[in-house]
C-alpha cells in the first residue's frame, strides 16, 4: 500500500492586504448577499464574478419551497455570468455568507456542486480563477479551483 498525497494551497489573508480590485468584488460578494432568498436556511450567500472584460456579475443563492428546486450563490452567478456573456473567462470569484445578523467569521466553503460548476468555468475558458472566500476573521484566496477540488473529475475521462 502506498499514500497518495494531493496537496492544494490556499492563502489567508487579510482585507487590507488585497488588491483594489479584490477589495471590491469581495464587497460586491458581500452587498449581493442581501438580495438572497433564504426564507428555509436563513443563511444568505453572495456571489460576485470578475469576468475578463472587466464586468462584475453578482448573484445569491435563491431557496424553494421544493427544497433541491434551490441554487446557490456561487452557480448562480456563474451561470448568469456565462449567460450574458458567453465569451468572457472568469478570472475570479468572490464569496460572502450572511446568517444569524452577522457575515461568517470564517470563509464560506463552496458546497460539491458548486466546485464541479467552478471546475467546467474554468475548463470551458481554458483559464484558472482566482477564488475568494470571505470570512470576517480571515478570508482564503486560491489560484484555480484545483485547490478547492483536487481529484476532479474532468471532460477528458470522457475523451476516447
Ligand atoms: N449555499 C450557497 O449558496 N453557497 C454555498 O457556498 C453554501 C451554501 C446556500 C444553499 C442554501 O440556500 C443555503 O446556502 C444553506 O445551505
Amino acid at each position: 500500500m502506498k499514500d497518495v498525497q494531493i496537496d492544494i494551497r490556499i492563502n489567508s489573508v487579510t482585507y487590507d492586504e488585497l488588491s483594489a480590485k479584490e477589495q471590491q468584488l469581495i464587497n460586491a460578494a458581500k452587498d449581493a448577499t442581501k438580495n438572497s432568498y433564504a426564507p428555509y436556511s436563513h443563511f444568505s450567500v453572495g456571489a460576485a464574478a470578475l469576468l475578463d472584460n472587466d464586468v462584475i456579475v453578482t448573484g445569491s443563492n435563491q431557496e424553494n419551497a421544493a427544497y433541491p428546486s434551490g441554487i446557490c450563490a456561487e452557480r448562480t452567478t456563474l451561470f448568469y455570468a456565462n449567460s450574458q456573456y458567453p465569451d468572457s473567462a472568469v478570472r475570479a470569484l468572490a464569496v460572502a455568507a450572511w446568517t444569524e445578523g452577522d457575515f461568517l467569521e470564517t470563509p464560506i466553503p463552496p458546497c460539491g456542486a458548486c466546485r464541479q460548476v467552478l471546475l467546467e468555468t474554468e475548463k470551458r475558458f481554458g483559464t484558472t480563477m482566482r477564488i475568494l472566500l470571505f470570512g470576517k476573521k480571515e478570508i482564503y484566496v486560491m489560484e484555480g479551483v484545483k485547490n478547492l477540488l483536487p481529484l476532479s473529475f474532468t471532460t477528458e475521462y470522457l475523451a476516447k
